[in-house]
């Protein structure tokens, strides 16, 4: 039996993977953006633990959320789930003075991944979009660029592979990896998506839990319990330490020393 702790799992795949994970008997800890959310995810998962309180779009309700985990204990696996999509009209600014779009899903992870104890097992939620995700690295906090929503969306899902390769290379005694679940029906995948649903939410459990070899691996990046080729740019190491080097200067939060 193994102990995942979900971000987002008050909806969507985090609370369809933490469903499932409760199925085959492992432990779950929910997360949620505020209390009300926290209560709609427990009655939505029975069987969770507990459910993590906290606002991904501040930087000290993440911090917070770490430190709340840590006190739960250790973990086998964290599944960085949480985020937000490609629709956000303009750039709307956090307390931070970040775009959400990357609060969300690029910042946050990467405090959480810095923060919380280090588990055994680390997988990060990407999109098919972070093909086209700039591989730049300029302008992460959208303030010369004019704001493109999908763009936005695709930058962070580029960095959640970067991510997941450059902890994998930091942390050998971790399975670090990343996945693009296909366009699924969830809230952000919008009624019409194409993609299997049913698929989207399994090779994120697969990947915290199973024994299968095919699944203890690292620094890979999946599509439906199969290895599929990322933008080669996620490979590129210099990019990937660009990236933390400047996830750490906005945040404050140092992951490598
Ligand atoms: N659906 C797709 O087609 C698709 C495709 C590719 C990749 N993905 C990725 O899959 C992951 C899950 O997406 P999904 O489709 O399940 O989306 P979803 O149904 O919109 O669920 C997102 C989850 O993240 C939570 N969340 C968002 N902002 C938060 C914040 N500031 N603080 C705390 N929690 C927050 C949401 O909480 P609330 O319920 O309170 O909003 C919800 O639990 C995302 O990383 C997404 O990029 C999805």
């Amino acid at each position: 039996m193994s102990r995942v702790f979900i971000t987002g799992s008050s909806d969507g795949l985090g609370q369809m993977a933490a469903r499932l994970l409760i199925e085959q008997a492992h432990e779950v800890v929910l997360h949620a953006r505020n209390q009300q959310r926290g209560q709609e995810a427990l009655s939505a998962v029975p069987g969770a633990e507990t459910v993590v309180i906290g606002d991904l779009t501040s930087i000290a309700q993440t911090r917070k959320v770490a430190e709340e985990v840590n006190a739960l204990g250790a973990f086998d696996a964290v599944i960085h789930n949480a985020g937000i999509g490609y629709r956000e009209p303009r750039r709307i600014a956090t307390e931070d003075g970040l775009p959400h779009v990357f609060a969300v899903n690029t910042l946050a992870p990467y405090i959480l991944t810095a923060l919380i104890h280090r588990p055994k097992r680390l997988i990060y939620l990407s999109s098919g979009l972070h093909q086209s995700g700039d591989a730049s690295l300029r302008d992460l906090t959208w303030e010369q660029r004019a704001w493109q929503g999908q763009q936005a969306y695709s930058d962070t899902k580029l960095h959640d592979v970067l991510m997941a390769f450059a902890v994998a290379r930091h942390w050998p005694d971790v399975f670090s990896n990343a996945l693009e679940p296909g366009w699924v029906a969830t809230k952000m995948g919008g009624a019409g998506a194409p993609d299997n649903l049913d698929a989207g939410h399994r090779t994120q459990v697969w990947l915290a839990v199973s024994d299968d070899p095919a699944a203890m691996v690292t620094g890979e990046y999946f599509y439906h319990m199969r290895l599929r080729t990322p933008k080669p740019a996620a490979r590129d190491v210099e990019r990937q330490e660009a990236l933390l080097a400047a996830c750490k200067r906005l945040s404050g939060v140092a992951l490598f020393n």
